[in-house]
Parts: structure tokens; sequence; C-alpha cells
């Protein structure tokens, strides 16, 4: 059995006479040239012909992966019967989306999935679990026990489940994420994020959180002035996953963590202000991603640094106007307190080099509006001063699924921070707004040290269901992550 919320998996082997009695619906397999396999026929002779006719109807015009149903089928106990077209030699991304098609169409019923000798079973798995993700925490009435169970049949049930084990791993990681930035910012408070965290030294992850006075003696001007407006403390938490050789040096993940963005003082208007609960989604993104390397127990070394602050205006909010001095040393002039998140992250990325001497830096952050006005939805911005680890990262993002697209950099961008009175300012105006603020950040990377910057304010949370995901947070990012430290961080066994 394999639980990740809100789904769970059995194995058993095939049990044909199990099929007639099953509850909920029925899924098979069938190769797009319509040969059945004993469960397929099974049923077929069940409803008297009716799989048969229904194969030899649809085949021809189906495409690969996609589920066509025989709804209260004679014969059966159970509700539908849902035939995927699936060849033999699927790839990941075909198997993956059978598994969502195989989600949207049972709801909350329970699902018998005949799967064979099919090899990619466990994709299928990863494809169906990310689809019936639901956030339904704060609904009042609850979900029947069991209702989102999956019987899963196999001709070697034992394999099956060993190979979908560390892909749930990372479909729970992906659940941690999107859970955290769904969650509103009255119950994700600074204090309550940062408990999560610390509640994954269960997996094996050492946690260690900074707080206020930490970050003061520390010096990190630039991170406490954004939260300096609000009654929620300010905190940095550092998750640590040590699978790897003792002395090598570790991957930092760095993530923007606002739990609420206001603008502060630079009011942002009402309309779609309620949004920006999602503006912890870099942060969310680091922590879902930790949560998968511990949980699959992954064999690198890889810190886990987020900035948790809340960017509300008060009497105490920094103005614009201000000049704040960075851990780093460099000041700063703040034109516009809504440009906040370079100001957490800046100082985060500071420290990570300062105390790990990372091999390289991932920042995630929901950092710019222009970022969607420039890519939209569907590829997240990437920004970086080494070609050889971004296109390794660009990489994994494509076979995960998950959209990317570089951007420029560049000192003519870098120019538009120049500030008359501090060492920069935090805005560059209006144009390539997203490539100033990653030149901001930039100033922050010491030469030599990879780097990318990930503009995730597109992709994190998301008005229409996308192809893994339902409509809400997305947990963009966990999978690339995770297969970026698999490829490259990795020793062999
Ligand atoms: N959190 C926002 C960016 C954002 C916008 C995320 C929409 C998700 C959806 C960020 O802190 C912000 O307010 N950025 C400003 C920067 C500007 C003041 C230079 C923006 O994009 O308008
Ligand atoms: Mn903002
Ligand atoms: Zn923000």
């Amino acid at each position: 059995m394999i639980v990740v919320k809100p789904v769970t998996f059995n194995f058993c082997e095939t049990e044909i006479d199990a099929l007639a009695t099953a509850e909920g619906r029925i899924a098979v397999l069938v190769p797009p040239e319509g040969k059945m396999d004993v469960a397929a026929r099974r049923i077929n002779r069940l409803t008297k012909g009716a799989l048969a006719r229904l194969i030899e109807a649809r085949a021809a015009e189906a495409k690969p992966g996609q589920a066509v149903t025989l709804a209260f089928p004679t014969g059966l106990a159970a509700e539908a019967v849902d035939v995927v077209f699936l060849a033999r030699n699927a790839d990941v991304e075909t198997a993956r989306k059978a598994g969502v098609a195989l989600a949207k169409l049972r709801g909350k019923s329970a699902l018998t999935l005949c799967a064979g000798s099919f090899r990619k079973t466990a994709q299928i798995l990863m494809g169906l679990a990310l689809r019936d993700y639901e956030f339904d925490d704060h609904k009042s009435e609850e979900a029947p026990e069991d209702a989102r169970a999956v019987q899963v049949m196999a001709s070697k049930p034992e394999e099956v489940q060993s190979e979908a084990a560390p892909l749930l791993a990372i479909a729970e990681g992906v659940f941690m994420t999107r859970d955290l930035t769904n969650e509103p910012a009255n119950v994700l408070t600074t204090t309550e994020f940062a408990n999560r965290l610390v509640a994954m030294k269960d997996i094996g992850l050492d946690v260690e959180v900074l707080d206020e006075d930490k970050l003061t003696q520390l010096g990190m001007g630039a991170l406490l002035s954004v939260g300096q407006g609000s009654d929620s403390p300010s905190k940095v938490v550092v998750m640590q996953w040590r699978g790897g050789d003792k002395d090598a040096a570790p991957l930092a993940l760095v993530g923007k963590g606002v739990v609420f963005d206001t603008g502060g003082i630079s009011l942002k208007p009402a309309a779609g202000m309620e949004d920006m609960t999602m503006d912890m989604g870099g942060a969310g993104v680091v922590a879902g991603a930790m949560r998968s390397l511990a949980l699959r127990k992954a064999k690198a070394n890889v810190v886990g640094l987020v900035g948790l602050v809340e960017n509300m205006p008060s009497g105490g909010a920094t103005r614009p106007g201000d000049v704040v001095t960075s851990m780093k040393g460099d000041t700063i002039e703040v034109i516009n307190t809504d440009a906040e998140g370079r100001l957490v992250l800046c100082d985060v990325l500071h420290y990570a080099q300062k105390e790990f001497s990372p091999a390289g830096i991932i920042d995630l952050a929901t950092l710019t509006g222009a970022i969607i006005i420039g890519l939209g939805h569907d590829k997240a911005g990437v920004f970086s001063n080494d070609d050889t680890f971004c296109n390794r990262f660009l990489k994994a993002a494509e076979s995960e699924n998950e959209g990317a697209w570089r951007m420029p950099l560049g000192q003519s961008y870098a120019d538009l921070l120049k500030s008359r009175i501090a060492d920069m300012k935090n805005t560059g105006g209006r144009p390539a707004g997203s490539v100033t603020a990653a030149e901001f950040l930039h100033r922050f990377i010491a030469k030599g040290t990879p780097w990318i910057h990930l503009d995730i304010a597109g992709v994190a949370s998301v008005k229409a269901d996308t192809a893994f995901a339902p409509k809400g947070a997305t947990g963009w990012g966990v999978m690339a992550l995770n297969r970026f430290v698999s490829d490259h961080f990795e020793k062999a066994e």
C-alpha cells in the first residue's frame, strides 16, 4: 500500500474473479491495435461483448493515453469501465497523461486499474496522483474515508509498487508545495510555515530556524525591512539533506516566502490582492523539493533556505525612500515597497553562499508581474550566469513537462538600478521589469558561483487546470529540481 494524500494505492495480482463485483470504476489498458488482455477479455465476457464493440469503434481514432468510457455496463457491479489506449512502448509523458485522464474520469469514485504487464504502470500512477490532488482542508464537508482508493492489478505487483514508491515520494513533495501555496495567509503565518518545515525533521532533514534577533545579528537589514510592518515575525529557515559524500559541496535552493504581499506602503490595488497568498510559492517549492529528496533518500547534498516574511503597511513599515543595508553590506534605496521579494532574497542568497559555499544556487520566487506579461502561465522565466548549469536545468524541466524559458541578463539592465543616494535602488522602472529584478539578485551572487533565478510568478498558481494539476497551486518546479539533482548531484551506487 502507498498513501499519498488523498489517494491510497493497493497492489495485487490480476484477480479476474474480482472484476464482476468491483465497485466504482474499472480501467483497462488496451494497445492501439485493440488486443485485449485477460482482464479485458473477462470484462468483455461479463458485458456480453460490449467492451469489444467499444474498442472496435473507438481504437482507430483514439489518441495515445486517451480514455473512452463504457458507462453503466450490464453484468458488472462497477459504474463504468474506462478503456485507456496505450501502446506497450508508450513514453513517460503519455503514461502520465493516461493517469491524468483516469483521475479526471473517476472524480471521487473508487478505481480498479487492470495494468497487466504494462511496463510504465508506475508512471500512470504518478499522473493519476498528481491530477487527483485536491485542496479541501477548509471545506466543511468531509470526504468519505477510502473513497479515493485505487486497486492496482498487475502481473508483477511488487515490481510496480517498488517502481511507484520513489515517484509517489516526489508527488508527496509536489503536494506539500501545493498545500503551502494554496493555504490562506491567516493560517500560513511565518510561524506556522516555519513549524511545518521543522516537522520535516521526522523524515531526516536537519532544520534550523533563524529568528529576528539572529537575523538582526547577522545584519539582514534588507529582509528585515520587508517584515517590519507586520505582526508576524520574520524568519529564515534552513533545511539540510545530506545524502551525498561528506565533503561534497551542496546545491543550495533559495525561496521567496512572502506569506502575504499587500505591497506595503506602496499598497497594491484591492482587486485580486487575495491572490498574494501565493507569494510564498518559491519557498513552497524549496520545501516540497526538500521533502521529495528526503522521502526518496537522494544520494546528494542539498540545502534549502527560505526567507519568511509578511509585507504589510503599518506605522512601523518601511517607507518609499528609506535606505536599508543588506547583509552583504550594500545599501539599497527602497523606491517601491512592493518590490519586496528581491529584498528578502538578497540577504538569504548572501547567507547561503557565506555559510555553505554551495556548488551552485537556484533561487525560486514569485518575483514580478512582468514575467506574466512576458511568458504567461505555462513557462517560468529562467535567468542564469552559467550556460552549462542553466542548460542542465532547462533539460530537467523539459523532461518533467515543466515549462521554462531562458531570459537575458546584462550590464545595461543592471545600470537601471543605479541610485542617487545609495549603492542601488530596488526597482528599475517598467521596462524589462523581470530582468532588472534578476539583475538586482545577480549583484549578490559571488563571481564564479553557478546560479539560476527562476521567476515563477506566472506558473506557481493558475486559474485553470493544467496538464497535471487542478486549478490553484501547481507545485511547478519540484519535479524539475528533483530531476536536476538526480541527474547531476547524485553519486552512483
Ligand atoms: N509578488 C509580486 C509579484 C507577483 C505579481 C507575483 C503577480 C504573482 C502574481 C511582487 O512582489 C511585486 O509586487 N512585484 C512588483 C514589482 C514592481 C513594484 C517593480 C510588480 O511586479 O509589479
Ligand atoms: Mn510585491
Ligand atoms: Zn511579492
